[in-house]
């Protein structure tokens, strides 16, 4: 006798679009991350004071600047894609404009509040500003951003499926190491993660 077929699949049957879906649903938060490494890098954050531990509460790498540019930089790809996506194949939130921007802004506050948190935890551990910290480098940002994004409700279920968040972590972890290893090549970046 032939097994019953598993009532829910974990990979769903049109993976690939599944996957653009989610590819256009995290670009603000990508655009967010990567910005400051271009446009951050003035007037820290902590303003070189230190923790009850003695050490920078997040480090000359977490500045103003950066925060700003993450936010505006984002928020302005989620701009862009409410006019342009709506009526496309790559729309997400059923031709209406405002989801784009509520999506948006959740993304990219989360992300630099992740990004924020990620160099908190990393300096409380003891590793110095730019120190590799595997996950805490590449994943505190996306989990920040994706957690800001629950109070969308049902809308936003697509996201939250085991197959869109395996691909999610994957995928960023992965685009982050790229993306760092280019900007160290390019002279963007200090060091490569
Ligand atoms: N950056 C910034 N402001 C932020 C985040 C980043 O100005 N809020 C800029 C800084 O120039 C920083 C660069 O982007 O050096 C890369 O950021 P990131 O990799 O997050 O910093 P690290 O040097 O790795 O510091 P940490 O150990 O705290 O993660
Ligand atoms: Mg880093």
């Amino acid at each position: 006798m032939l097994p019953a077929p598993l009532p829910i699949s974990l990979v769903p049957a049109d993976w690939a679009g599944e996957v653009l879906r989610l590819l256009v649903f995290i670009l603000p938060a990508y655009v967010a991350n990567a910005s400051p490494v271009l446009l951050g890098g003035h007037f820290p954050i902590d303003g070189g004071r230190r923790a009850w531990d003695g050490r920078a509460w997040l480090g000359p790498s977490k500045t103003w600047l950066g925060l700003l540019s993450g936010l505006a930089a984002g928020f302005l790809c989620s701009v862009l894609m409410a006019h342009l996506l709506p009526g496309t194949p790559l729309d997400l939130w059923g031709g209406a404009r405002a989801p784009y921007l509520s999506a948006g802004l959740a993304l990219c506050a989360g992300t630099m509040a992740g990004d924020l948190l990620g160099s908190l935890i990393k300096r409380r551990l003891g590793s110095p500003s730019g120190s590799p910290s595997f996950m805490l480098d590449q994943l505190t940002f996306l989990l920040v951003a994706l957690a800001a994004v629950v109070p969308l409700g049902p809308s936003a279920d697509f996201v939250f499926r085991p197959f869109a968040i395996v691909f999610l972590v994957g995928f960023t972890y992965l685009v982050h190491r790229a993306a760092n290893a280019f900007a160290h090549a390019w002279g963007l970046k200090r060091v490569p993660w």
